[in-house]
C-alpha cells in the first residue's frame, strides 16, 4: 500500500518541470480576457497530470446515479451527447476543447464515428495522441491543434460537433458558437455541456460572488455565463435551440455531480479526490518535496488543484453552479 501511495504521487506529479509550470500559473491568472489562451494553456499544463491521476482520462464530471460506479457514470454522460448527436458510423465529428481525449475514444469506439480532437494545449494533444495509438483508434481519432475562436477548419466541413466542459473558457461565447456554426455543415448538431451559474446565484449576494470570482481565477474562466448567456449567444449566430436544461436537476439528489470530490468510495483514486484526501496527497507531496522524490514545486501544485476543487464544491453545495447545462442546437438547413 505504502509503495502504491508513493507510486501514485509521484507519477501524478510528472512532468519533472512542475516549478517552472507553477510559476506560469502564477503569472498569468487574473489576466486580461485577451491573454484567454496564455492562461488556459499555463492552467492545463500545471493541472492536467492531477486531473488524470486523481479522476481520469475524461475531465469532466457527470450524472451520478446511486449503483452506478463513477466510471460508467462519466461513459453515460459522454454517450447522452452522441445520441443527441445521432452519432454513426461514416460521420466526421468536431470534439472542441478534447482534453487528453477520453471523451473522444469513447464515442468513436461506441458509435464508429470519425472524432476531430481540436484543442489550444499542446501538452494534453501530446498525451491524446499517444493514448489514441495505445487505444488502437487512430482509424477514428484525429487531432487538431488550435483554438475554438480561430478553427483551422473549412466551412461546412463537419457532421456534428460537442464539447464537455469547454466553452467555458471562451472570452466570448458568442464568437466561439460563430466559429462552430461556420465548420458544421447546414442541418448539423452541436452540443455539449457547459459550466454555468444557475439561476439560484444572486450576484447581490456577497458569498455568491465570491465563489463565483474563485472558481473563475483558480480555473482560468472568464465571466462564468448563465443559462440565458449560453441561449442567447446561440440563436445570436444563427443556431436553432432544439434543447437546453441543467441535466444536474436529471440526477438523484442523494448523488449530486460533485459527490466523487466529497468522499464514499475506498480505493486510492477515489480517495485522492475526496477533501481529506486532498489534504493528506498535499501533505504527503510536502514531505517527498523534501526528500527530493517529486519535483520541487508539486505540493503548492497540489494545493492549486485542492483549492479549485474546493471552491466548486463550495459553489455545488449553494446549488449555483452546474458544469452540465446541456444544450443542443441545430445549424438550419
Ligand atoms: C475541462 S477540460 C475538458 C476536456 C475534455 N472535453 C474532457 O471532457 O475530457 C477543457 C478543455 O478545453 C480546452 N480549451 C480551453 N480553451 C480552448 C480554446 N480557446 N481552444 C481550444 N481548446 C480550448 C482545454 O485545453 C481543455 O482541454
Amino acid at each position: 500500500m505504502a509503495g502504491d501511495f508513493h507510486n501514485t504521487i509521484s507519477k501524478a506529479v510528472r512532468p519533472e518541470n512542475t516549478a517552472e509550470r507553477l510559476s506560469k500559473y502564477h503569472t498569468s491568472q487574473g489576466r486580461s480576457k485577451e491573454e484567454y489562451a496564455s492562461t488556459v494553456k499555463a492552467f492545463y499544463n500545471l493541472v492536467t497530470d492531477f486531473c488524470e491521476r486523481g479522476w481520469g482520462k475524461s475531465i469532466h464530471f457527470a450524472l451520478m446515479e446511486p449503483g452506478v460506479s463513477f466510471e460508467e457514470s462519466i461513459a453515460n454522460h459522454e454517450y447522452f451527447l452522441g445520441e443527441a448527436m445521432g452519432l454513426k458510423p461514416g460521420m466526421k465529428v468536431l470534439d472542441v476543447g478534447c482534453g487528453v481525449g477520453g471523451p473522444q475514444r469513447a464515442l468513436a469506439k461506441k458509435f464508429g464515428a470519425s472524432i476531430v480532437g481540436l484543442n489550444i494545449n499542446e501538452y494534453q494533444l501530446g498525451k491524446c495522441s499517444v493514448y489514441n495509438q495505445e487505444a488502437s483508434l487512430e482509424h477514428l481519432c484525429s487531432l487538431l491543434h488550435g483554438d475554438f475562436l480561430n478553427i483551422p477548419a473549412e466551412d461546412g466541413s463537419f457532421d456534428a460537433a460537442y464539447h464537455i466542459e469547454a466553452m467555458c473558457h471562451a472570452p466570448d461565447k458568442a464568437a466561439a458558437y460563430a466559429e462552430i456554426f461556420r465548420v458544421l455543415r447546414p442541418g448539423a448538431v452541436f452540443t455539449g455541456y457547459d459550466v454555468c451559474m444557475t439561476p439560484l446565484y444572486d450576484d447581490g449576494n456577497p458569498e455568491h460572488r465570491e465563489l463565483k470570482e474563485a472558481n473563475e481565477y483558480f480555473s482560468s474562466l472568464p465571466e462564468i455565463a448563465s443559462f440565458k448567456e449560453v441561449n442567447d449567444s446561440l440563436r445570436a449566430v444563427g443556431f436553432e435551440l432544439i434543447e437546453a436544461r441543467d441535466r444536474a436537476l436529471d440526477g438523484d439528489p442523494r448523488t449530486p455531480w460533485y459527490g466523487p470530490l466529497e468522499g464514499g468510495s475506498l480505493n486510492l483514486r477515489s480517495f485522492s479526490r475526496t477533501a481529506i484526501g486532498r489534504k493528506v496527497f498535499s501533505a504527503a507531496l510536502h514531505v517527498l518535496e523534501g526528500l527530493r522524490a517529486v519535483p520541487k514545486g508539486s505540493s503548492e501544485a497540489r494545493k492549486i488543484v485542492n483549492i479549485v476543487a474546493d471552491s466548486l464544491v463550495a459553489a455545488a453545495r449553494l446549488g449555483i453552479v452546474t458544469p452540465m447545462y446541456y444544450h443542443k442546437a441545430r445549424k438550419p438547413g
